[in-house]
């Protein structure tokens, strides 16, 4: 579905993915950890359009991304929850919500707020709130929300469990999953929390300083022992 092609990404003249090639099949949830730094935000960025690719390419279902603006890639079906959430603080739950299915007919925008609604309850109940006056889980919620109600072919999660506690982490995992099972919905999921990534991944890829340097399945990646060393603190 998605194929990532030997690309390189740079900020000024200085390389942030170098020859970084991955794939992500229909269906899928595909991680890609990484520490800090290691280029996980750059790639998300390269892929929806918002960072130039200095050199490769970028294709999802036969049509070369890399050369499109970032709307364009959107209206092909691209999703992109940025780090930070980029939700607006002083709109309420319910109109970030709408913004997210701003390519949609209202029609698919009601049924999908629907959806969104039963799996966040709590978003819900505070459709009515501005979205800066809700906690920090509740934000991560509520941006993973608004990419589901663009109906996206691919949704791209970067870093959702950050700075949350762990009954939230837990909980951010679960939906991930719940959202790839029953709606079938093919994740691209980059992580520095990478126990719980490759927990929930069906394959996954390690990135360090801007290169993969490993594939595998989730948990044959568990199971490895330079992953276990470098990242599980085994
Ligand atoms: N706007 C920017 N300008 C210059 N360098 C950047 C910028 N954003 C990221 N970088 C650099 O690119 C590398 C990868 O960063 P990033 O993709 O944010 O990593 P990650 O998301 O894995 O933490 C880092 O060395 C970082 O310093
Ligand atoms: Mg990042």
């Amino acid at each position: 579905m998605l194929q990532v092609e030997a690309i390189e990404v740079r900020y000024d003249d200085v390389p942030a993915l170098r020859d970084v090639s991955l794939e992500v099949k229909e269906g899928e949830i595909v991680g890609v950890i990484g520490s800090n730094g290691a280029g996980k935000t750059t790639l998300l960025r390269a892929i929806s359009g918002m960072r130039p690719v200095a050199e490769g390419a970028i294709i999802l279902d036969g049509v070369p991304l890399h050369t499109l603006k970032s709307h364009e890639i959107a209206a092909h079906g691209v999703a992109h929850v940025p780090e930070g959430r980029g939700i607006f603080a002083y709109q309420t739950v319910l109109r970030n919500l709408y913004l997210g299915a701003f390519l949609r007919t209202k029609e698919e925008r009601d049924e999908m707020l629907d959806r969104v609604f039963e799996l966040f309850p709590r978003l819900y109940e505070r459709r009515n709130q501005q979205a800066g006056t809700l906690s920090g889980g509740e934000q991560h919620m509520l941006a993973i929300g608004r990419g589901l109600m663009a109906r996206p072919r691919i949704l791209m999660l970067d870093e959702p469990s950050l700075g949350l506690m762990p009954k939230l982490v837990d909980m951010i995992f679960e939906l991930v999953q719940r959202i790839n099972r029953e709606d079938g919905l093919t994740i691209l999921l980059v992580e520095q929390n990478v126990l719980e990534s490759l927990e929930v991944a069906d394959r996954a890829y390690v990135l360090e300083t801007g290169s993969l340097v490993l594939e595998g399945g989730g948990r044959e990646l568990l199971d490895d022992p330079q992953v276990q060393k470098a990242y599980l603190g085994m």
